[in-house]
């Protein structure tokens, strides 16, 4: 992917844009890498609140104080929830993606304990047992595909006993719509987004 800088928002829109037409998982882990160096840049662009919104979620469904909770940052991408993680106080931080190229950046951000390579759905999460995991994605229209598959697979290891659902939280203002067609919730240009959170059960 290009390295230029100072991207217009319309530039952004395009690139970010395309990308949701991708379904197929391992063309869209690809494409992941390829965007590794320029997604913090793309996403400030977008007014990407996410990890914000994530840390709001998981501090209020906290039942202790955040030094204590171990959490899993699942898909951590560049490790942008790890910096909003720790901002609030919580120093225990593990992440795993399935794109090695952003696992390079979360690894530069310096913030995680562990990082691992690992597809959710297609092998098991590296977690010590009762940790807390935590993740996101949008909630519009043109992500349901991802969304109800991602949906299957914790379903899955709920119904395992492997993880218990703490929370799964629909939240305006994600980021900005990358098309007017993006979706039918958009709200001032924004569209919604969704946030999971498991705690990992101890092993029968
Ligand atoms: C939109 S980025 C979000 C990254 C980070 N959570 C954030 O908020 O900035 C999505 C990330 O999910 C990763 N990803 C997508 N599907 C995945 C899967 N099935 N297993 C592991 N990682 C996945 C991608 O490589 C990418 O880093």
């Amino acid at each position: 992917m290009a390295q230029e800088k100072g991207r217009n928002l319309s530039e952004v829109q395009a690139r970010i844009g395309a990308s949701h037409n991708i379904h197929d998982l391992d063309r869209k882990l690809q494409f992941y890498g390829r965007w590794a160096p320029d997604y913090d840049q793309d996403v400030a662009a977008l007014q990407y609140r996410a990890p914000r919104l994530a840390v709001d979620c998981l501090t209020q469904a906290l039942p202790g104080p955040p030094h204590a909770a171990l959490i899993l940052d699942v898909a951590c991408g560049t490790g942008l929830v790890a910096a909003e993680l720790q901002a609030r106080g919580f120093l225990q931080l593990h992440g795993v993606d399935g794109s090695p190229e952003m696992l390079k950046q979360a690894q530069a951000c310096g913030l995680y304990q562990h990082l691992s390579l690992c597809t959710l759905g297609q092998e098991p999460l590296p977690s010590p047992e009762g940790g807390l995991v935590c993740l996101t994605t949008r909630a519009n229209p043109s992500n349901l595909q991802y969304k109800e598959a991602l949906e299957a697979t914790l379903d899955k290891l709920e119904q395992a006993g492997a993880w218990k659902r703490l929370v799964a939280q629909t939240v305006d203002h994600w980021e900005l719509a990358t098309s007017p067609l993006e979706g039918t919730r958009a709200k001032d240009g924004f569209i919604s987004g969704i946030i999971y959170l498991y705690q990992k059960q101890r092993s029968p």
